[in-house]
């Protein structure tokens, strides 16, 4: 008996894994940090090493120009049945604090953990460049082993979703006929154990600002002026705590607009998932969720809206001390938003309120850039029952649909300009440290992941 098609890609894939690894690492290696200018050069490289492997595999591949990080476009022609648009990103967060590494963050290295697995370290090796080559190798083993890809594809690998998709935006919308497809998949999300895969059905919005507040016109002597001088470190930190009330709520006024309660059968399905704070939080070393007080702890990290300080600096922070009233303190503060929340209106009403905080001799500036909204999938996409099939054969466990309450900016674009609902699934884990340091991927999370695509890819085209 002639083994169907698929098993053929997969066996390809198993046997195929060690290159597929030595692809990845090559790409891990390139520090494509989006967010810091003085990586420019490397996030060029990075699109042009993706460019350059696309072109390998037979794709009509280039690295696109977009006013910022080249966005790398490649499309492999279908066969009149549907076009998929892949999207990714090979930009990575900063690798700070560099001393918490265990070993330096682009130079890529299996692990084993305590338990015996095996898993990839290097920044980026989850979020996203490590399931971004799961679609790639899928793709590879595809037309390694029939010659073709059984679905018409376009990739569009950015560089700037760690920094907000900057000029992604116009770069879409000025190359509308160029990334037209019926669907757009997106690898850049988690399962939601190490054993049950999962599909992503909503992302949280994002406004992230920056703000400084002034007070005198030169840091001053604090033996001569304290006392009197208004010290914006202290006005900036009295801003901040005003933001959150006592019951957890944040206290901006308008913040909850458009914040909606879920229906009650996704509340009961989320009961039922029992996210437990002893084990989501006490796998960081915490026990106690400061959100709302009235809410799911699922809700608090999906559903419900937030905001973090995500630095804070002004004044001497050198060695020793020294007795100075700043002129000047910083914060830098992200926002997730849920439901039909306004990014634009936050970020006004978050002014305000900040502003509202200060006494007359201090003012603020803001330097924030765009936000996006958040993200609700229609739960009845026909796609999403071909891709549960596939993943449920590829991990032997059903595959749950969720939310998440990270951002992927660009996501509301494809469906506002391209027209398309978005497949999101992804194979990272609660403890593979995106964003921080010693960053992991699975090596299981990396092989079945490839073998998930294999399928989806077929059922897609079925
Ligand atoms: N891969 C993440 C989004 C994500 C995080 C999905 C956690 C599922 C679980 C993405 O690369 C990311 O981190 N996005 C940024 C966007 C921001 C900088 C505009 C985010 O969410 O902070
Ligand atoms: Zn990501």
């Amino acid at each position: 008996m002639t083994s169907r098609p698929v098993d053929q890609v997969l066996a390809a894939v198993d046997s195929g894994l060690d290159q597929s690894l030595e692809r990845l690492f090559a790409l891990l290696r390139i520090p494509s940090v989006s967010t810091d200018s003085a990586y420019a050069a490397h996030c060029v490289a990075a699109a042009e090493w993706l460019a350059a492997d696309l072109a390998a595999m037979g794709f009509t591949a280039e690295a696109r120009a977009t006013g910022g990080h080249p966005a790398v476009v490649a499309k492999s022609p279908g066969n009149g049945g549907p076009h998929a648009l892949f999207y990714g990103h090979y930009d990575v967060q900063p690798v700070d604090p560099l001393d918490l590494w265990e070993t330096p963050p682009f130079e890529p290295r299996i692990a084993t953990a305590p338990d015996g697995s095996k898993r990839i370290v290097a920044r980026g090796a989850s979020d996203d460049k490590g399931q971004v080559m799961t679609f790639v190798e899928a793709c590879r083993a595809w037309k390694a082993v029939t010659g073709t890809l059984p679905l018409g594809i376009t990739m569009l690998i950015e560089g700037e979703e760690e920094s907000g998709s900057k000029h992604l935006f116009d770069f879409v919308r000025a190359n509308k006929a160029d990334l037209a497809a019926d669907i757009a998949l997106v690898c850049d999300t988690g399962m939601w154990d190490r054993e049950i895969p999962a599909i992503t059905t909503s992302l949280r919005g994002i406004v992230v600002d920056e703000f400084k507040v002034v007070a005198a016109n030169r840091d001053l002597h604090s033996g001569v002026y304290g006392g009197a001088a208004a010290n914006p470190i202290h006005m900036l930190a009295k801003a901040i705590a005003s933001i959150h009330g006592a019951d957890g709520r944040i206290a901006i006024p308008g913040f909850y607009d458009g914040v909606e309660d879920l229906p009650p059968d996704v509340l009961a399905d989320w009961k039922g998932l029992n996210l437990r704070a002893e084990e989501f939080l006490g796998a960081v070393g915490l026990k106690h969720p400061i959100g709302e007080k009235d809410r799911l702890l699922i809700e608090m990290v999906t559903s419900r809206p937030t905001c973090d300080i995500n630095g804070i600096w002004g004044g001497y922070t050198g060695e020793g001390s020294k007795t100075v009233i700043p002129s000047e303190a910083w914060a830098k503060v992200t926002f997730r938003l849920v439901g039909k929340q306004d990014p634009v209106k936050v970020r006004e009403a978050f002014r305000a309120h900040i502003r509202a905080q200060l006494p007359a001799d201090c003012r603020a500036e803001f330097f924030g850039s765009r936000g996006s909204a958040a993200i609700a999938l229609p739960w009845d996409m026909p796609v999403l029952a071909k891709a549960r099939a596939a993943l449920t054969d590829e991990w032997g466990r059903k595959a749950v649909t969720i939310g998440t309450g990270g951002s992927i900016p660009i996501v509301g674009a494809f469906k506002e300009d391209l027209g398309l609902d978005t497949l999101l699934v992804g194979f990272g884990l609660e403890d593979d440290r995106v964003h921080s340091p010693n960053e992991k991927y699975d090596l299981t999370s990396f092989h079945k992941g490839i073998r998930s695509w294999v399928r989806i890819i077929d059922a897609l085209a079925g």
